[in-house]
C-alpha cells in the first residue's frame, strides 16, 4: 500500500470534448479505481485549460466573453464526467483565483531567482497547438505538429533558461527508464529534442489578453503552457497550502496523448528542476483513436460525441470498448461496428450469458440456493487456475499500464467458464442424479463470476454490482482487494441467486454492418433418421422479424411479425425466457413456414421459428451470415 497521484492533461474547452478525450479519462479513471481498490492512498486530478489565444478567438467568433464562452462549455465537460462516472477527486479550471495566484507566485519567484529573464521574441506561433517555433523546424512553412498555418510574432517577452537544466534533464532521463513510457517516446524526445539543444522558453505574450498576468509586468500574460502544465502542483496548494501537497507530490502518473509528451517531459520537468521539486514518476503518452479516414477533428466533422454513444449502447459498454479495443500505447481505429462486436460477443454472448446460465441453472437444479462444493476434479481446477491467472494478469497488467491486457485476462475467465459448463453439462448431472458433483459444478460456475465482479471493479461501474446482485451477495464488491477478495473459495455458503435483467442485451447489426463472425454456443442435436424425401417435404425459410413482444399471462411465449420478403406471417415462439423481445428485432431467423397453422394461447401461429436446446439452453438457428428473407434453407 502507498499513495497514487495521477494526472489526465486539462482540455481546452475550446470545443466539447470528444470521443478522444472520454478515452483518456476513461482509462485514468479505470486506474484510479484500481489504487483506491488495492488500499493506495488516490488522488486522481483532471481539468480545464482555460487560457490563451485560441480560446480568446473562439470566444470572440462565438460572440462571447471568453470567461462566459469557457463556463458554459466546463459544465458540459464536468457534466460528461459525470455521465462516464469519472472519480476524480478534483477538477482544476485555470481561470481559478486558487491556480492563477500560485502561478503567480511561481512566476515570480523563477524571476526573483533568476531563471527567468526580460528579452525580445522574434520567431512563429501557432495558436491551436499555443506553440512556439523557430524557422527551421517549421514544415513547408507549418506547424510540424498539427500542419496548420504559423503567425510571425515579434514581441518583448519573458524567457525561460530551459537551456540552464538540459543536461540534468537528460540525465535524469537516462537514469530512469520509467519516466517515459513507452520507450519509443522517450527516444524520440531525446534525439530530436534534447540532444540537439534547448532553447531558452518564451514564456510570456504581450499581444493578446486573455491569461494570468505577469505580477510584476502586467502588460504581459503567462505563457499558457506554463500556466495549464502547473496545474499538477497548484491543485495540491503548491506553494502556500502544503496540506495535499505533501501527501501527494511527486506525480506517481502523468496520463498524456503521445503529442503533448513533450511538454510534459520537457518544460514541466525543467520547471519541476527550478523550483527544486522532485519530478513525476511517470508521464505515459498514449495513442490517438483515428477514424478511418484518419484524425478526428471539429473541421473534419467527424467528432464522435460520448453522450450520444453512452444513450444508445449503456455506460459500461463504452467503457469496456474504451479500455479493451485497443492496445494501451499504440494508435487505434475507432469503429461503431467494432464497438457492437464487443458489446455482442464479450459482453452480451460472453459475459452476460455466463450470468444468465449460472443463475437459471442454481435455481432450476439447486431450488436456487448456491450449494457447497463437494471436492473437485482436475476440470474444474483449470477454472480455478485460470482465476488465479486473472487475478495476476490484472494486477500485472494495469502495473505496466497495459489495460487492454489486464481486461482480457479477465475475460478468459469468463471464456474458460463457459466452456466448462459445455463440458460439465450441469444438467446431465442433474438427470443422472449426480448431486455432488452437481454442487461442485455449480459453485465453480458461481464463484467464478463472483470472482470476475471483483476483479472488473477498475473497469466498469454498473457491471460489478449487477452480478453480486443476480449471485445474491450481500455488500458492495468495490470494497473487496483482488488478492483476498477475489480469491477462489469465498462465496458465502447458503447464498440465494436472484435471477434479474440480461445484463448487455445484444444489438442487431445491419446486414451491411455485420461483417464480424458471431460466435455461436454449441449445441449437440440428436434427430431421429429420416428419408431425404421425408425432409424436402419441410419448407424451411430465412425470415426477418419485424415486432417482437410477449403475449400477456406467459412468461414463455412470444409473437412474432416476420417477412418472408412480400409476406408476413405471424408466429408465437416458446423463447420468452431465452430472448428479450427487442433483441429479435432485425434478426434473420429461419422458419418452418409449411407447417399447418395452430392457436396457441389465442394468437394464431402460421408457422414456427427453429431453435436449438440442449434442455438448458436455447439458441436461435439462424444464417451464419446474412442471406435476405425468403432465402430458401435446405
Ligand atoms: N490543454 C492541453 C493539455 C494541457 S495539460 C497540462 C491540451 N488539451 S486538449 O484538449 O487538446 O487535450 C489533449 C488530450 O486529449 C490529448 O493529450 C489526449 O490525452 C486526449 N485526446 C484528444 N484527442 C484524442 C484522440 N483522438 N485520441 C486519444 N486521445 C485524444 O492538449
Amino acid at each position: 500500500m502507498g499513495k497514487f497521484y495521477l494526472t489526465t492533461p486539462i482540455y481546452y474547452p475550446s470545443d466539447n470534448l470528444h470521443i478522444g478525450h472520454a478515452y483518456t479519462t476513461v482509462v485514468a479513471d479505470a486506474l484510479a479505481r484500481y489504487h483506491r481498490q488495492i488500499g493506495d492512498d488516490t488522488y486522481f486530478l483532471t481539468g480545464a485549460d482555460e487560457h490563451g489565444q485560441k480560446i480568446q478567438r473562439r470566444a470572440m467568433a462565438a460572440g462571447k466573453s471568453p470567461q462566459g464562452f469557457v463556463d458554459e462549455i466546463v459544465a458540459g465537460i464536468r457534466e460528461l464526467w459525470s455521465l462516464l462516472r469519472i472519480s476524480h477527486n478534483d477538477f482544476i479550471r485555470t481561470t481559478e483565483e486558487r491556480h492563477a495566484r500560485r502561478v503567480q507566485a511561481i512566476f515570480q519567484h523563477l524571476y526573483e531567482q533568476g531563471d527567468i529573464y526580460k528579452s525580445e521574441y522574434e520567431g512563429w506561433y501557432c495558436t491551436p497547438c499555443e506553440t512556439f517555433w523557430l524557422e527551421r523546424q517549421l514544415v513547408e512553412g507549418k506547424c510540424p505538429d498539427c500542419g496548420e498555418e504559423v503567425e510571425k510574432i515579434r514581441e518583448e517577452s519573458y524567457f525561460f533558461r530551459l537551456s540552464k537544466y538540459a543536461g540534468r534533464l537528460l540525465e535524469h532521463i537516462e537514469t530512469h527508464p520509467e519516466f517515459i513510457q513507452p520507450v519509443s517516446r522517450k527516444n524520440e524526445m531525446v534525439n530530436n529534442f534534447l540532444r540537439p539543444g534547448l532553447e531558452d522558453l518564451c514564456v510570456s505574450r504581450t499581444t493578446f489578453s486573455w491569461g494570468i498576468s505577469v505580477p510584476f509586468d502586467t502588460k504581459h500574460v503567462v505563457y499558457v503552457w506554463l500556466d495549464a502544465l502547473t496545474n499538477y502542483i497548484t491543485a495540491l496548494g503548491y506553494p502556500d497550502d502544503p496540506g495535499l501537497f505533501q501527501r501527494y507530490w511527486p506525480a506517481d502518473l502523468h496520463l498524456v496523448g503521445k503529442e503533448i509528451v513533450r511538454f510534459h517531459t520537457i518544460i514541466w520537468p525543467i520547471i519541476l528542476m527550478a523550483l527544486d521539486l522532485p519530478l513525476p514518476r511517470q508521464v505515459f503518452g498514449h495513442g490517438w483513436l483515428v477514424l478511418d479516414g484518419g484524425k478526428i477533428s471539429k473541421s473534419k466533422g467527424n467528432v464522435i460525441d460520448p453522450v450520444v454513444l453512452v444513450d444508445k449502447y449503456g455506460l459500461d459498454a463504452v467503457r469496456y470498448y474504451l479500455l479493451r479495443e485497443v492496445p494501451f500505447g499504440a494508435d487505434g481505429t475507432y469503429s461503431e461496428e467494432a464497438l457492437v462486436l464487443r458489446i455482442n460477443n464479450d459482453l452480451a454472448n460472453d459475459l452476460g450469458n455466463l450470468l444468465h446460465r449460472t443463475v437459471a441453472m442454481i435455481e432450476k437444479f439447486a431450488g436456487g440456493a448456491v450449494p457447497a462444493p463437494a471436492g473437485y476434479e482436475p476440470l474444474d481446477e483449470e477454472v480455478i487456475r485460470e482465476a488465479d491467472l486473472a487475478r495476476q494478469g490484472l494486477a500485472e497488467g494495469l502495473e505496466k499500464l497495459e489495460v487492454s491486457t489486464a481486461l482480457s485476462s479477465i475475460f478468459r475467465l469468463v471464456e474458460k467458464t463457459n466452456k466448462y459448463i459445455d463440458t460439465a453439462a450441469p444438467w446431465a448431472l442433474n438427470k443422472e442424479g449426480r448431486r455432488e458433483r452437481l454442487a461442485t459444478v455449480l459453485f465453480t460456475m458461481a464463484e467464478s463470476l463472483r470472482i470476475t465482479a471483483v476483479l472488473l471493479v477498475p473497469f466498469l461501474v454498473e457491471t460489478p454490482q449487477k452480478i453480486w446482485n443476480q449471485l445474491g451477495l450481500n455488500g458492495d464488491p468495490v470494497a473487496l482487494k483482488p488478492e483476498t477478495g477475489a480469491v477462489w473459495g469465498g462465496f458465502p455458503g447458503g447464498t440465494r441467486v436472484r435471477k434479474g435483467r440480461p445484463l448487455f442485451p445484444r444489438i442487431e447489426l445491419k446486414p451491411a454492418e455485420a461483417k464480424g463472425k458471431e460466435k455461436e454456443r454449441e449445441t449437440a442435436p440428436q434427430k431421429p433418421e429420416i428419408t431425404i424425401e421425408e425432409f424436402a417435404r419441410l419448407d424451411l425459410r430465412v425470415a426477418r422479424v419485424l415486432k417482437a413482444e410477449r403475449i400477456k399471462g406467459t412468461d414463455k411465449l412470444l409473437q412474432l411479425i416476420v417477412t418472408l420478403g412480400g409476406e408476413e406471417r405471424r408466429l408465437v415462439a416458446g423463447i420468452g425466457q431465452h430472448y428479450e423481445p427487442s433483441s429479435l428485432v432485425g434478426r434473420e431467423i429461419v422458419v418452418a413456414v409449411n407447417l399447418k397453422p395452430a392457436k396457441i394461447r389465442g394468437v394464431l401461429s402460421q408457422g414456427m421459428l427453429l431453435a436449438a436446446s440442449n434442455g438448458e439452453e436455447l439458441a436461435l438457428v439462424v444464417p451464419e451470415k446474412p442471406v435476405g428473407e425468403g432465402a430458401g434453407v435446405k
